[in-house]
C-alpha cells in the first residue's frame, strides 16, 4: 500500500530517530550527531552515524543509510508498509486505513481469524507446558539439553494426553468448530466428533517471517511412528513458501543463512549462537522456499545429515539453491549425524570452524559424483573426467569457468591443458552456460555489486552506487534513461540481457529476489534503464556481472558524480548554500536520474521555504529501498575539507563555486552532444554557456 508523501513526511517529523536506532544499536554522542556499531556490516570501530539534524543515518563503512523507515526495513527486513506502521504507532499517529473490496476484506477477516486461532493454540501449548500437566515435556526437552531461553525463544510447548482440552478451550475463546477444523489443529470424526489433532507431543510453533504462528510441528516424546507430526497447509500456511525459524535468522549480520533439515537442529544451533539457521518444514525444499531465502541472502550454507538422505537432499536443493541465484555450499558434519548431535559432541567453536570450511557446492558435486566411478580403472576414470567437462561447461563466465578448470585440475590431478580442451570441445558442441547458471552469474553478481559493502568490498559498493543512482531510479525504465548512459556513452550492458528474449522483460520488484532464471530481469533498477533505450542499439555484446564486478563507470564520469554528490550534500548541509546555487544550476543540470529526481525533491523543498527541507523527508520520496540507499549516500559526501582539518569559509566558497562549474559544464557537454538524444536548441546552449562565465566570475560568498 502507497501512502502519500505527507503522511510518510508527518511520520517521519515525529519519530525521533535517535530514539528509534538506539533500541537497536549502542549510540554514543559525538559532536551534534552519534554514532555507534554499525548493524549492518561487522566492525569495530563505530562508522554508523546518526544525525538527528537532517533525521537520518548513514554508515561511512558500509554505505548503509536513510530514514527511521528504512532503518527498520533493513534492520528488521520488513516492508515499508511494516516499518512506517511501527514508527506511526511510536508517534500516536493513526495512518489511513486501506480500502479493501468486499470480498478481499472477507479474505483478509478469515485470513486473521486463522490467525488469531494459531496463536491461541500456540499460547495454551506454551502454557501447558510450563504447568503440571507439563512436566513430562520439560524431562523431554531437559534431555535434549535445550535451555529455558530457547524454550521460550522457539515458544516451545506441549500437548499431553488429553483429545478435548485444546478444543474445548478454543471454543471458550469463542472460535467457531468451522474455523478450528480448518486451522487444522483439530480433526473431525463420527465417533470423537471435533478433536485435538495433537496429543502427547512436544509443540513446535511455527511462524513466518513477521513471527507469527501459522501451524504445528509436534514430536513424540518417544520412538514411536510418526516422529513428527505437522498441520496440513491451511491458507496462512504454506509450507513451501515458509521456513522455520527464518523471523529470528532474519536478523543474522552474517552474510549468509544455514538451511538444515530438522526443528531440532535449527534450535540446537540457535543456542549455540548460530541464529542464522532455518529449516524446512517437514516437506522437500522448494525454489519458492529458495527465493524467500534469496529476500534475505546471497549465500546459503547447507548443514544436512550427513547420512545418504541427507546427501541426496544436499545434491537436489543445491540445484535449487543456485537456480534461484543463491550461491551454495556444504557444510560438512562427519562423523557426526547432524548439527544437533555434533555440537552437543564437538561444541560451537568446532561448528564454526566447519562453517568456515563448507565446501564450495561444485566441488561437493563432484566428490558425490566422484564416488560413483572406480578411479583406477582407466575407463571410469575418463567417464568421470567427461562427465566434470560437462558440468564445467555450465558456467557461462569465461574467468569463473577457467578458475574452476584450474582448481578441478589440481583437485583431481586432471592434467590442465587436457581438461581446458575436453571442457573447450564440449562447450563448442553445446554452448556454455545453462539456464540456471547464467540466472545466477548476471544477477548475483551484480546483487554482489551492489551490496558490495555488505561483504566488505566498500569501493564496489560505492561506485556500483553511484552508477545506480547515476543510471538512474530508472523503475519506470523511462527513456530519458535510456537516453543518457547511451549518450554519455557508460555504456554498460547488463549481464541480464542476454536472456532477455522476446517476452522478457519481467520486473523483479526487489533486488533480493532476483535471479530466478533466464528471461527475468535482474536489478530492476540498474536494469530497468535498459530495458527499452540500450538494449536495442547496444546489440547482444554483453558483459558478464562478476560477483564484486565493480560497474564500469569511466574515472570521469565517477569524478562528476562525486561531484554531484558533494554539492547536494553541500546544500543539505549548509542552508546558505542552495539561494546561490540556485541562481546558476536548475535540477536539469545534474547528470543521472536520480540524482536529477533528488535535486527536483531538493529544490522544491527549499524554494518553498521549508525548514523540513531535510534529508529524511526527500529519501522517502523514493520507492525502493535501493534508492533510498542510494540517495542516502548522495546526501552523505564528505567535504575533502573535513579530512583535512576545519573547514575555512573562504574554501567553503571556493568548493561550491568548483563544483556548480564541474556541473554545469557536464550539463553543458550534454546539451551540446548530438549523438543519441535531442540535442538543445542553440539558444539554451548559448544561454548556459554564458551562465557559466558568470559563476566564474561571480562571488561565493557562502
Ligand atoms: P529428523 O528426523 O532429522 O528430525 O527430521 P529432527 O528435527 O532432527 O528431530 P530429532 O533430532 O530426531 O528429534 C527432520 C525434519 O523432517 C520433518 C521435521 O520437520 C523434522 O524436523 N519430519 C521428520 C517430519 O515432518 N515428520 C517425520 O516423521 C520426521
Ligand atoms: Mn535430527
Amino acid at each position: 500500500m502507497y501512502y502519500p508523501q505527507e503522511i510518510v513526511d508527518e511520520v517521519l517529523a515525529n519519530t525521533d530517530i535517535v530514539d528509534v536506532i538506539s533500541a537497536h544499536v549502542h549510540l554514543k554522542k559525538r559532536g551534534k550527531d552519534y554514532v555507534g556499531l554499525c548493524p549492518f556490516h561487522n566492525e569495530k570501530t563505530p562508522s554508523f552515524t546518526v544525525v538527528p539534524g537532517k533525521n537520518m543515518y548513514y554508515c561511512f563503512g558500509c554505505g548503509a543509510g536513510g530514514s527511521a523507515v528504512t532503518f527498520l526495513m533493513k534492520y528488521n527486513n520488513s516492508t515499508f508498509t511494516e516499518a512506517l506502521q511501527e514508527l506511526a504507532d511510536r508517534a500516536g499517529i493513526t495512518l489511513p486505513v486501506r480500502e479493501l473490496s468486499e470480498e478481499a476484506g472477507k479474505r483478509e477477516k478469515h485470513r486473521q481469524d486463522l490467525l488469531a486461532v494459531n496463536k491461541e493454540t500456540a499460547t495454551y501449548y506454551y502454557k501447558l507446558l510450563r504447568s503440571r500437566r507439563g512436566e513430562r515435556g520439560m524431562r523431554y526437552f531437559a534431555g535434549r539439553q535445550l535451555s529455558p531461553e530457547a524454550l521460550n525463544k522457539f515458544g516451545l510447548g506441549f500437548a499431553d494426553g488429553s483429545r478435548n482440552d485444546l478444543t474445548a478451550y478454543l471454543r471458550k475463546k469463542g472460535f467457531s468448530d468451522d474455523l478450528i477444523l480448518e486451522s487444522d489443529v483439530a480433526l473431525f470424526n463420527e465417533k470423537q466428533g471435533v478433536h485435538d489433532r495433537f496429543w502427547n507431543r512436544v509443540m513446535f510453533p511455527i511462524q513466518d517471517v513477521r513471527g507469527r504462528v501459522i501451524g504445528f510441528g509436534g514430536r513424540v516424546l518417544g520412538d514411536s511412528k510418526p516422529k513428527y507430526i505437522n498441520s496440513s497447509d491451511t491458507e496462512i500456511f504454506d509450507k513451501g513458501r515458509n521456513l522455520y525459524a527464518l523471523n529470528l535468522a532474519r536478523r543474522s549480520k552474517k552474510d549468509y543463512l544455514i538451511l538444515c533439515e530438522g526443528y531440532m537442529d535449527v534450535i540446537a544451533m540457535h543456542q549455540a549462537g548460530f541464529i542464522e539457521a532455518v529449516a524446512s518444514l517437514g516437506t522437500a525444499f522448494t525454489p519458492g522456499q529458495a527465493s524467500l531465502l534469496h529476500r534475505y541472502t546471497n549465500r546459503v550454507l547447507l548443514a544436512y545429515d550427513s547420512d545418504g538422505a541427507g546427501v541426496r537432499a544436499a545434491l537436489r536443493n543445491i540445484g535449487i539453491l543456485r537456480s534461484a541465484g543463491l550461491d551454495t555450499a556444504v557444510i560438512d558434519l562427519r562423523p557426526h549425524k547432524d548439527p544437533d548431535e555434533f555440537i552437543k559432541k564437538e561444541g560451537k567453536e568446532a561448528f564454526q570452524e566447519r562453517i568456515d570450511q563448507a565446501e564450495n557446492s561444485f566441488f561437493y558435486e563432484l566428490r558425490m559424483l566422484s564416488r560413483s566411478y572406480t578411479m583406477d580403472d582407466p575407463a571410469q576414470r575418463t567417464a568421470f573426467h567427461r562427465e566434470i567437462a560437462k558440468r564445467l561447461c555450465r558456467f557461462s563466465d569465461e574467468i569463473e569457468r577457467d578458475n574452476y578448470i584450474t582448481a578441478v585440475a589440481d583437485k583431481y590431478l586432471i592434467k590442465l591443458e587436457s581438461l581446458r580442451r575436453l571442457v573447450a570441445s564440449y562447450g563448442e558442441a553445446t554452448g556454455y552456460g545453462d539456464q540456471n547458471e547464467r540466472g545466477r552469474a548476471g544477477t548475483a553478481g551484480y546483487a554482489q555489486a551492489y551490496r558490495g559493502g555488505r561483504n566488505g568490498a566498500v569501493e564496489t559498493g560505492r561506485a556500483a552506487g553511484y552508477a545506480q543512482a547515476y543510471r538512474g531510479g530508472g523503475r519506470n525504465g523511462d527513456r530519458e534513461t535510456g537516453r543518457t548512459a547511451a549518450g554519455t556513452g557508460a555504456g554498460e550492458q547488463v549481464h541480464g540481457a542476454r536472456q532477455a528474449g522476446p517476452g522478457a522483460g519481467e520486473k523483479s520488484r526487489d533486488t533480493r529476489q532476483t535471479g530466478a532464471g533466464p528471461g527475468r530481469q535482474g536489478l530492476d533498477q540498474g536494469q530497468a534503464g535498459t530495458g527499452s533505450g540500450r538494449q536495442e542499439k547496444a546489440g547482444p555484446a554483453v558483459r558478464a556481472g562478476r560477483p564484486g564486478g565493480a560497474s564500469p563507470l569511466s574515472r570521469a564520469e565517477l569524478a562528476l558524480l562525486n561531484k554531484q554528490r558533494m554539492l547536494l550534500t553541500m546544500i543539505i548541509d549548509e542552508r546558505s548554500v542552495f539561494p546561490i546555487v540556485r541562481r546558476y544550476l536548475t535540477p536539469a543540470d545534474f547528470d543521472g536520474t536520480l540524482f536529477r529526481k533528488t535535486a527536483e525533491i531538493l529544490w522544491e523543498q527549499l524554494e518553498q521555504g521549508g525548514d523540513s527541507a531535510c534529508a529524511a523527508s526527500v529519501i522517502s520520496a523514493f520507492d525502493t529501498p535501493e534508492e533510498q540507499e542510494a540517495v542516502a549516500a548522495m546526501l552523505n559526501a564528505r567535504a575533502p575539507e573535513a579530512e583535512d582539518g576545519p573547514p575555512d569559509p573562504d574554501g567553503l566558497g571556493r568548493t561550491l563555486r568548483e563544483l556548480v562549474i564541474a556541473v554545469k559544464e557536464s550539463s553543458i557537454a550534454r546539451m551540446s552532444r548530438t549523438d543519441g538524444g535531442s540535442p538543445a536548441s542553440l539558444q539554451d546552449l548559448l544561454a548556459a554557456k554564458k551562465l557559466l562565465q558568470t559563476i566564474r566570475t561571480a562571488r561565493f560568498n557562502v
